[in-house]
């Protein structure tokens, strides 16, 4: 993962680069650096952890300079240390590096056959002595790395600054994300439109094997045979405003509180009210009236979005849906091609396994659509077609309100899907669609449990396991619930289907174990008390979310009940979303972990 910027100004850049980090943070938290060019002479700050420590650094060591390069650090090879912070340093290069050299070992083990040795447990740095040691060849700086580009095997962002080169940055791309921002005779690179928004809304994406000569006042792009190529630069609606918290204690606590009106702005953009019609413009495009079925991937929460989908595209429209994790898709060899239509679904848009199982469906001459909250992303920008999640920028790193916009736009594919294949009727078209349009009401309504979870959630900050459960599109809402709670808290907790636990996971049942279950009083809701009433038989601590129909009807199976308003079927895994969110939430916050960074994660997962 990992985020990457530089800057060729007319200012100090150390602290321009820092406001650039600050919104790469999303991409790695566990260290950061920049380097500048104080009198054409390489100089580098690099601290462990959080940002705020490169700040504090920056403010008692200040670094001048009007040449530099950033790094926010999401740690892939080497502990997450001073030592191995980036930028990385050989002579008179220095480099900074989103993704992973595959073949860094081959490579070390060259370079200290050549007499050199590395300084840190990096895949990264053996990237910097390559160029050095071209670099003492005698061959110029955009030689020496058009020497070693082709040697690196992976992934990668690369960029790159060189001593005594006080105009010059070179960039490098293949795998993940770069971006040439230009500016008044200044010029930038960042991983994304995002990290240049304080400095420049023009953006030159790079395309995949480009390389970038960059100075002041030019930019010469290179393809991977080294043949010059034109890239068109584009205007960026990024905001350049550094999200705040309002007056939540966190940013998680905003976004689950900002839900009821993004999942309404998001549902007015596919929905005709009017008409009671679902009115998702480019469905007709996707082909979805004559598809045999349809293929889902995505990673995470992103994920759960796709298996709740699943349902409603079986039961709504009719259409068979294949999904599976894009890190396990990418690489199962499919059977798929012309006349499939293939849907990823991704919050940032830069999600490395879900960007290669879409490419792998392009190559195969599939239609590819994404629903993504980032237009500018990378998966946006190789989709044929666009289904925005209007969720707005999300920095809890946990998702919660991409996730039930995502749902939102899911259901509403579903519906306009079922109408052209002419599997629903209008009538019960406009009753999805009156159960879809009372979601934000609802939310609101949903949220105001909010004291009663918060209550509920402080003696689970002292539990070691739990168990989340759901039938039918509450199952996938039970995984979701389980790996907030894991992402969050650290407490270990695994989401099953209600009715598989007797095959297995029931053995783990005692009075310490907490047991979550989801079951609005839906369909198959008495099934559901079947299966609690064996948890219950076995002393397990239950906690039922449901509705007051639920609560009436589920005996005294339940230690604890929070109950939900009266929601549709097509609702229901949106509404039911906020409590889960909330109960992780609140048990984060009880044991005091880091809500908004939890350990060892990043918002955006560009490496695989
Ligand atoms: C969990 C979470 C992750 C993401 C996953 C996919 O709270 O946020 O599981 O859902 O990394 O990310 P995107 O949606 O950006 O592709």
């Amino acid at each position: 993962m990992c985020g990457i910027v530089g800057i060729l100004g007319n200012t100090d850049v150390a602290p321009r680069l820092v406001d650039a980090l600050k919104r790469l943070e999303y991409r790695g938290y566990d260290s950061a650096g920049v380097a500048t060019l104080e009198n054409g002479t390489l100089v580098r700050r690099r601290a462990e952890g959080k940002l705020r420590n490169l700040e504090a650094l920056l403010e008692r060591s200040p670094l001048a300079g009007t040449s530099g390069i950033g790094h926010t650090r999401w740690a892939t090879h080497g502990a997450p240390t001073t030592a191995n912070a980036h930028p990385h340093k050989a002579g008179g290069v220095a480099i900074v590096h989103n993704g992973i050299i595959e073949n860094y070992l081959e490579l070390r083990d060259e370079i200290a056959a050549r007499g050199t040795r590395t300084e840190t447990e990096t895949d990264t740095e053996v990237v910097a002595h390559l160029v050095n040691l071209e670099r003492e060849k005698g061959l110029s700086p955009q030689e020496a790395v058009a020497a070693v580009l082709p040697r690196l095997k992976g992934a990668f962002a690369l960029a790159f600054l060189f001593e005594g080169e006080e105009d010059l940055l070179i960039g490098a791309r293949k795998g993940s994300p770069l971006a040439v921002g230009h500016g008044e005779g200044e010029m930038f690179l960042g991983s994304d439109a995002i990290a240049l928004s304080p400095f420049t809304d023009r953006v030159t994406y790079l395309e995949e094997g480009d390389w970038a000569v960059v100075t002041r006042n030019s930019v010469r792009i290179f393809d991977s045979r080294n043949n010059e190529v034109e890239r068109s630069e584009s205007r960026s609606s990024v905001t350049a405003a550094l999200m705040d918290k309002g007056n939540y204690r966190h940013f998680m606590a905003k976004e689950i509180h900002e839900q009821p009106e993004v999942i309404g702005h998001t549902l007015s953009r596919y929905i005709d009210l009017g008409a009671k019609q679902a009115n998702v413009s480019g469905i007709e495009t996707a082909g979805f009236a004559n598809l045999n079925r349809l293929v889902i991937s995505a990673c995470g929460t992103a994920f759960y979005a796709g298996l709740v989908a699943k349902y409603w595209f079986e039961k709504y429209a009719r259409l068979p849906v294949e999904i599976d994790i894009a890190s396990e898709f990418r690489y199962r060899e499919s059977p798929i091609g012309k006349g499939d239509f293939a849907l990823f679904i991704s919050q940032s848009g830069e999600t490395a396994d879900t960007l290669a199982s879409l490419r792998y469906c392009k190559s195969h001459g599939a239609v590819i659509g994404t629903v993504v909250n980032v237009p500018e992303s990378t998966i946006a920008r190789e989709a044929d077609v666009m289904f925005q999640t209007i969720a707005g920028p999300e920095i809890g790193v946990a998702s919660t309100k991409a996730f039930t916009c995502q749902l939102a736009v899911l259901a509403t594919l579903a519906i306009h899907a079922g109408r052209i294949r002419g599997v629903l009727s209008p009538e019960r078209e406009a009753d999805l669609i009156e159960g879809l349009a009372a979601i934000p009401g609802l939310a609101v309504q949903a949220l105001k449990q909010e004291i009663a979870i918060e209550r509920l959630s402080q003696p689970l900050s002292r539990t070691a396991n739990a168990l989340y459960l759901g039938r039918g599109t509450n199952f996938p809402l039970a995984l979701e619930g389980a790996l907030k709670l894991k992402e969050l808290s650290y407490i270990h907790a695994e989401g099953y289907a209600a009715g598989e636990l007797k095959h297995g996971p029931i053995a783990l049942i005692d009075e310490n174990m907490p047991v979550f279950v989801i079951a609005p009083h839906d369909g198959i809701y008495e099934k559901t008390v079947s299966n609690m009433q064996e948890v219950a038989a076995r002393g397990g601590n239950i906690v039922l979310i449901t509705d007051e129909r639920g609560a009436a009807e589920c005996g005294d199976v339940a230690g604890k009940i929070v109950v939900m308003p009266d929601v549709h079927e097509i609702a229901a895994p949106i509404i039911y979303a906020l409590p889960v969110q909330l109960i992780a939430y609140y048990t984060a916050v009880f044991m005091g972990t880091d809500v908004d960074q939890p350990r060892n994660l990043a918002k955006s997962v560009t490496v695989e």
